[in-house]
């Protein structure tokens, strides 16, 4: 697709070798302008009255500032119809129109301090002030501009922007949203309140929604600001009121008969005593210093928010000052939106490549022209699987949406429309790109296979990594390019092949030496002394992680019970469903697993015994007593299974192990032996005292 930027640098470069330039230098200029205008229009018609962007709003916003520099350059050139002047939207055929007595405007928007300086610097020359004012800062969310109107306290309408004069009449649909008040509360509430803010679609909800949407293989929304759109513009209501959307006040449009604070935050604290929702993040900040502050601490706490923001809207506080810069033709001069950078960027998708994993899955992988997204440059991203491919529909050559929120993985969301002219299907093989098996895939599996299972390198490979990775059996300095080498090289086919290589074996690796070598001939010695759970672990079972390999651990105690477990067993231990259980016992009744699993224990893996659960619980699990003496108030053998009741080892002889001695009357050399060894002794009462603690007879 042909960026704007490609447009102008085209007809730049035709400028340069023109003899009557500055003639020729208007009419380019115009023909800029014009075009830029159409595009932006276009963009506007899907992205306001058809809740369908087709450009990400980082290229909008690119769009939007290009034309406006080139205005500011020629303001001669300026005319009242262009979407500088104008708010974006129309209204959609079937909705009522509503016309908004004092008009919705948009905001003009930052991108950096230099700019909101610039900003601050602009509003003070036209109060002829030096001192920075007091803004208001809000989170600006990234939703639909709704208008609640009120009447006598009671919601009577409510009102899409649209083009900021003319909005559509939505009444019905924001009656079901939840926090929004049919009735306000509490005292002095005008006569007449219109009411301005954002209908949100929560994080929650939405990746919820989406993710419900992907089971069932359909498309799901864009982003949150396109769901909240889609969810209100509805004509039928009940497909409104099954959508769990929010809305947040930001401002008062008309009133009448009602007096307000002279502070825009303390209207906005007023609008929360009346019962209509505020975001908790409104703070008042001074000039610009306070204004960056509050830009660095909510962007720290963007992800963490309840619904998604795409920048911060700063407000002079003084409504009198508001009142003295007034507006220009779509937005106010008092007001700037401070954009977050872009969690969505458009880029061409290259290529598809074919991974295998571990486990033998086929990931096919996105190769990207970079782009730089949510603070890094992406190049790679995963498509996930067949099913993902087919539902956003996603060809090579296509431009698409990437989106990276900060500590998740970047993800492709959507193929922009009209691309697919000249893209080409992503064909899915049919073979294992690494050893050639055939692919498999199981019906009602997303996920596709290789068959090859360790014959195949690449499995082999990320298996030996699994193997002895931190969580598993932590052999320092495995990692992924010795693992691959190692089987390159065919030194190892297995994991058990590991404990049989020698230094001089690894000494000829890359980046290895002597050194290294011996560290790692060291690290697998010590990594012979394990958990069950973690060897259950570095076999890698499918679908056994972390936790399942310690239940499984701890369930069974052994590694000789486990492999004789059939699927109704297995599914006795805690979160092991019929899946997992079918998995373990597939795993250990396949010879080439058993083969391996002895030849890892041959070559000295272990771990210590695992006491029972129940036994661990109990209050002296571990502990060894001795009884000695005669007791009076009960039999040796009664009290000796109290205490194993307790969990205790009752032991016939005193050592440095014994943990107490239970002294009856004449006690002999055991009682001596105690005091020599300092062991602690008790006496019958005692012991009677400690089993009634217990709740023992
Ligand atoms: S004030 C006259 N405050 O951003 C001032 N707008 O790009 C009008 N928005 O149409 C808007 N959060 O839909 C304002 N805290 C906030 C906002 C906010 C989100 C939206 C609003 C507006 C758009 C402008």
């Amino acid at each position: 697709m042909l960026r704007s930027e490609d447009l102008i640098t085209a007809t730049n470069k035709h400028v340069n070798h023109t003899t009557n330039k500055l003639l020729l230098m208007t009419a380019s200029v115009e023909d800029q302008i014009s075009k830029l205008r159409e595009q932006i229009m276009l963009h506007n018609s899907s992205y306001y009255t058809h809740d369908n962007p087709i450009i990400t709003d980082a290229e909008y916003d690119r769009l939007i500032q290009k034309l406006q520099k080139l205005e500011s350059k020629h303001p001669e050139l300026i005319s009242p119809d262009s979407p500088t002047q104008k708010v974006g939207g129309t209204v959609l055929d079937g909705f009522s129109k509503i016309n908004h007595e004092v008009p919705m405007l948009s905001l003009d928007n930052v991108f950096s301090s230099e700019e909101l300086s610039d900003f601050i610097t602009r509003i003070n020359n036209r109060l002829n002030v030096s001192e920075e004012p007091v803004f208001c800062a809000e989170p600006k969310l990234d939703g639909l501009a709704i208008s609640l109107l009120y009447q006598n306290g009671q919601l009577v309408r409510a009102a899409t922007r649209g083009d900021g004069n003319v909005g559509e009449d939505v009444t019905h649909n924001v009656k079901t949203i939840k926090n929004i008040p049919h009735i306000l509360k509490g005292k002095e509430i005008p006569e007449t309140i219109e009411i301005r803010g954002e209908v949100v679609m929560p994080l929650a909800a939405f990746n919820a929604y989406n993710q419900q949407a992907k089971d069932q293989g359909e498309k799901g929304f864009v982003n949150p600001r396109n769901a909240a759109a889609g969810s209100l513009r509805q004509l039928d209501s009940t497909i409104t009121a099954k959508r769990p959307l929010a809305f947040y006040s930001y401002g008062i449009g008309l009133i009448k008969n009602g007096v307000l604070a002279n502070s825009h935050y303390q209207r906005l604290l007023q609008l929360k005593e009346w019962g209509l929702p505020v975001t908790d993040e409104i703070e008042l900040k001074s000039g610009s210093k306070g204004c960056m502050e509050y830009y660095h601490s909510l962007l720290e706490l963007r992800d963490s928010l309840p619904y998604e923001i795409d920048g911060i809207v700063y407000k002079i506080d003084d409504i009198k000052l508001q009142q003295q810069l007034g507006f220009v033709s779509r937005a106010p001069r008092w007001a700037i939106a401070h954009k977050f950078p872009a969690q969505e960027q458009q880029t061409t998708l290259l290529d598809v490549e074919f991974q295998v994993g571990r486990t033998g899955a086929i990931t096919p992988v996105a190769i990207l022209e970079p782009i730089f997204v949510g603070g890094v440059t992406i190049s790679r991203a995963s498509l996930h699987n067949q099913d993902e491919i087919e539902r956003l529909g996603v060809k090579i050559g296509d431009t698409v949406v990437v989106r990276r929120a900060a500590d998740v993985i970047p993800q492709i969301t959507r193929s922009l429309a009209d691309t697919h002219t000249t893209s080409k299907d992503i064909v899915f093989p049919s073979h294992c790109p690494v050893c050639q098996s055939e692919i498999e895939r199981i019906e009602g599996e997303a996920v596709a296979r290789c068959s090859g299972g360790l014959y195949c390198v690449a499995q082999r490979k990320e298996a030996i990594q699994y193997f002895a990775s931190r969580k598993a059996l932590n052999i320092d300095g495995l990692g992924e390019k010795v693992a691959e080498q190692l089987v390159d090289e065919g030194l190892i086919h297995n994991p058990a092949d590991l404990f049989a290589l020698t230094t001089e074996q690894l000494i000829d690796l890359e980046r290895m030496g002597p050194k290294k070598a011996e560290n790692l001939i060291r690290a697998l010695t010590k990594s012979k002394q394990t958990t069950l759970a973690k060897f259950l672990l570095a076999l890698g079972i499918r679908e056994v992680g972390e936790a399942t390999a310690k239940n499984l651990a701890e369930y069974f105690l052994t590694l000789d019970a486990l492999k004789q477990a059939d699927v109704e067993t297995l599914q006795e231990v805690d979160d092991v469903g019929e899946i997992v259980a079918k998995h373990v016992e597939y795993f250990f009744r396949q010879p080439h697993n058993l083969e391996v699993i002895d030849a890892l224990i041959n070559a000295g893996i272990h771990w210590p015994a695992i006491l029972p659960k129940e036994q661990k619980a109990l209050p002296l699990a571990g502990k060894t007593y001795v009884l000695t003496g005669t007791l009076n108030q009960m039999k040796r053998n009664e009290a000796k299974a109290s205490l194993q009741t307790l969990g205790a080892k009752v032991s016939g002889s005193v050592s440095a192990k014994t943990d107490c001695v239970v002294v009856g009357e004449s006690a002999g050399s055991k009682l001596t032996k105690a005091q020599e060894l300092n062991i602690p002794v008790i006496d019958e009462n005692e012991l009677i005292l400690l089993f009634q603690t217990h709740n023992i007879e």
